[in-house]
């Protein structure tokens, strides 16, 4: 079977794009340092603990793997932290990719599939975000993912490599057979949070402002469920094996919901009560996150089914009720 590199394998997506790999064909070699990660998650292939910023370390794995390809998923990924300490951000995400890309083009392993996200575009409201928008990101996690953008640019042009860049909306939904889920700590994201909050282990969720310019005062994102999301990777893989030019998509449903309408429909799925507060607006949250664009479906052939709000909200349901990583 084909070896796949997959930096920050033992996380929420890159766990779930293991299993995508696995069942697809491919062998997928796990390279995290589980500093967010969870060794547990790793469940479809080998395991190699390493830092991206240790290129001998790198260096080690290509050699005795040969990966055909990288999913580059490692990365730090929480906007209110970069903003508090950017140098994370600017040593983990760009250093670190800047070493993987080094590592991959001396080892001849020239295909990448890279995770980029909507938070490049920054804060463009009532803009159509398609993939042409203008890239302004407000916060220094959405800066070291743009600058990587601009690595592979690079790259492509000095070294020949071959990339597929996604750009992900709300990323939402666990594996409905509950081998992997979504697990942070600290967990920030809507999804779980709300799940905390139904099943008691914590006291409420706080909606981050409800004085926004939307029908019910409350944050409309694009929600995109992990499964569909990886497709997308797999998709993207055999787009590079069968040599076509390197790309960007955006990946999102088109459709937005506000958090209230999340609260909601987490009340029906799980069929309890969704403890709620009423809070103040977080900093760097933008008022509307949708994608405007359906290359991917059109050029990747990529489908959407599962990322409904209520498939999404049912299969983290069923992780959440099922246990955790343990480190
Ligand atoms: N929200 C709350 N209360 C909470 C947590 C979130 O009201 O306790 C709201 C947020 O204000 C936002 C929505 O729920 O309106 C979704 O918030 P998340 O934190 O789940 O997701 P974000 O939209 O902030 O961030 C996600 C990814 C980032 C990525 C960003 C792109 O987590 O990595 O999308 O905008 F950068």
């Amino acid at each position: 079977m084909t070896n796949v590199l997959v930096t920050g394998g033992a996380g929420y997506i890159g766990s779930h794009a293991c299993k995508a790999l696995r069942a697809g064909g491919y062998t997928p070699v796990t390279y995290d340092n589980l500093s967010t990660g969870w060794e547990d998650a790793v469940k479809f292939g080998p395991f190699e603990k390493g830092d991206l910023r240790d290129r001998s370390r790198l260096d080690q794995v290509f050699a005795s793997y040969q990966p055909a390809a990288v999913l580059h998923f490692g990365a730090l990924s929480q906007v209110g932290e970069s903003i508090r300490e950017p140098g994370l951000y600017w040593s983990n995400n760009v250093t670190g990719s800047l070493t993987l890309l080094q590592a991959a083009v001396a080892a001849g392993c020239l295909d990448i599939v890279f995770s980029s996200t909507c938070a490049t575009y920054g804060d463009q409201d009532n803009v159509v975000l398609d993939e042409t928008c203008p890239q302004q990101p407000i916060n220094p996690y959405g800066a070291s993912k743009r600058a990587i953008e601009d690595m592979l640019y690079d790259f492509r042009v000095a070294h020949g490599l071959n990339y597929v860049i996604f750009r992900y909306f709300n990323v939402a939904g666990a594996d409905p057979e509950a081998e992997v889920g979504e697990f942070h700590q600290p967990e920030t994201h809507l999804v779980p949070l709300i799940l905390d909050a139904v099943d008691g282990r914590r006291n409420a969720l706080t909606i981050f402002g409800t004085d926004y310019d939307t029908p019910d005062g409350t944050c409309i994102r694009d929600y995109v469920h992990v499964m569909d999301l990886v497709e997308a990777h797999i998709l993207g893989l055999r787009w590079l094996e069968d040599g076509k030019p390197s790309e960007v998509f955006n990946l999102g449903t088109g459709r937005g919901f506000t958090v209230r309408e999340v609260i909601d429909h987490s009340r029906r799925i799980t069929n309890k009560t969704v403890p709620v507060i009423e809070g103040a607006r977080r900093p760097g949250d933008c008022t509307k996150l949708v994608s405007g664009s359906t290359k991917a479906e059109a050029e990747l052939g990529w489908t959407h089914e599962r990322s409904t709000l209520d498939r999404m909200i049912a299969d983290a349901w069923r992780w959440h009720q099922s246990g955790h990583y343990a480190k």
